[in-house]
């Protein structure tokens, strides 16, 4: 059959001009994204794809129930062909999508690219990085060993300090008042089934504004005004190599610092430090400085006004049209939430 013949088939079933396909795909970008500080969001959307394809490997011997839970892991580590490495990738890379969707997110915020018409955007990628961070935490519940149970414990009595639906909230995540047999198979929907279909709906509904939108445009020199590349294959094809050049680093750490599988969770045994992943330190640091209802509570007002904050931002701009405030918030909160991370570091590691 020749490829005419089979074009043509096609286009009887699928009624798609190539032409009006093409002019979709090679949509020109501005110049600066070819600089991947600017590109940022892409990086993010590989990894959670690599998250995806390792996530359905892992689940085909993950077994989600209290009782074999954490030897399905052991199982997955040891015996199964490649297992270990399929769960380091997948561990790595979940760790690098966090720090990608941190460093995206500032360099939106600090080149006031949330502002008018992106506001709308912007809240999405809260969404995101919300989502994101819930992934993390489920992930991590779903070992199973001692510091899965314990963090999940105080994870969900944080939630319960929560007024009015604290304990609506913590009763759902943990499928009961405490932790039971159902908890991890209530964690695993989460972690595979909502989550990623929350993950996918956000992100179409955020790479969907931005196509409509487009990019907000930066000029550095006069040369550049104007310049564009195409994105299909332009672009495509330097997220392609960024993409691979990752994964070779992912793989690299993989098997220098493989995952670890530590003791298995026991009910009766507070292990001497609970500690959650590390881009939880900030909060927890937060909670011990403070006590549990005030840590709750402003928690969520951070989050709230991180969530309005193209809105608070046109406010205090209209206030003060030529102050710098809104980039000197952002510097001291990225200050304040190092500062709480390297603290609750160097305690947990150090200390004793
Ligand atoms: C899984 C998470 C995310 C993915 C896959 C993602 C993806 C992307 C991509 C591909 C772009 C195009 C330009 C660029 O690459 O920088 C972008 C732009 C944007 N993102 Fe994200 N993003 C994510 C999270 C976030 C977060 C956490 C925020 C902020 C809270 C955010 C806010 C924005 C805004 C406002 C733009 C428009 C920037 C501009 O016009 O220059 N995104 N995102």
């Amino acid at each position: 059959m020749d490829k005419k013949k089979i074009l043509s088939w096609l286009s009887e079933r699928v009624p798609i001009d190539p032409e009006s396909l093409r002019h979709f795909g090679s949509e020109p970008v501005p110049n600066h994204l070819k600089h991947w500080w600017w590109a940022l969001g892409g990086t993010p959307a590989y990894f959670f794809f690599v998250q995806v394809v390792t996530g359905i490997l892992l689940s085909f011997y993950y077994t989600p129930h209290t009782d074999t839970a954490y030897e399905s892991v052991k199982n997955i580590t040891e015996n199964v062909p490649y297992g270990w490495y399929i769960r380091s990738v997948h561990m790595w890379s979940s760790n690098f999508m966090i720090v990608t969707v941190i460093l995206h997110m500032m360099r939106v915020f600090f080149t006031g690219s949330y502002r008018k018409p992106r506001e709308i955007n912007w809240m999405i990628g809260v969404g995101l990085l919300i989502t994101t961070f819930i992934f993390g935490f489920t992930g991590y519940s779903l070992v199973f060993e001692q510091l899965s149970y314990w963090g999940l414990t105080v994870a969900a009595n944080i939630t319960e300090a929560t007024p009015f639906i604290g304990q609506m909230m913590a009763d759902f995540i943990r499928a009961g008042s405490t932790i039971t047999e159902k908890t991890i198979s209530r964690i695993f929907i989460l972690h595979i089934g909502v989550l990623p279909t929350l993950m996918i709906m956000l992100i179409i509904a955020h790479l969907g504004l931005i196509r409509l939108l487009g990019v907000t445009e930066f000029t550095f020199t006069p040369e550049e005004k104007k310049l564009t590349f195409p994105f299909f294959p332009n672009h495509i094809l330097s997220e392609m190599a960024i993409g691979t050049t990752l994964m070779f680093i992912v793989t690299i750490l993989a098997i220098i610092f493989p995952a670890e599988l530590h003791d298995k969770a026991n009910p009766l045994v507070t292990p001497p430090h609970i500690k959650p992943e590390w881009y939880f330190y900030f909060t927890f640091r937060w909670l011990k400085l403070t006590s549990l209802t005030f840590a709750v509570l402003s928690m969520g007002f951070f989050v709230f006004i991180l969530f309005l904050w193209p809105f608070i931002d046109a406010w205090l701009r209209r206030k003060k049209p030529n102050s710098e405030i809104s980039m000197a918030i952002g510097v001291v909160t990225v200050i304040i939430l190092i500062t709480l991370t390297l603290w609750e570091l160097f305690v947990l590691h150090y200390s004793h």
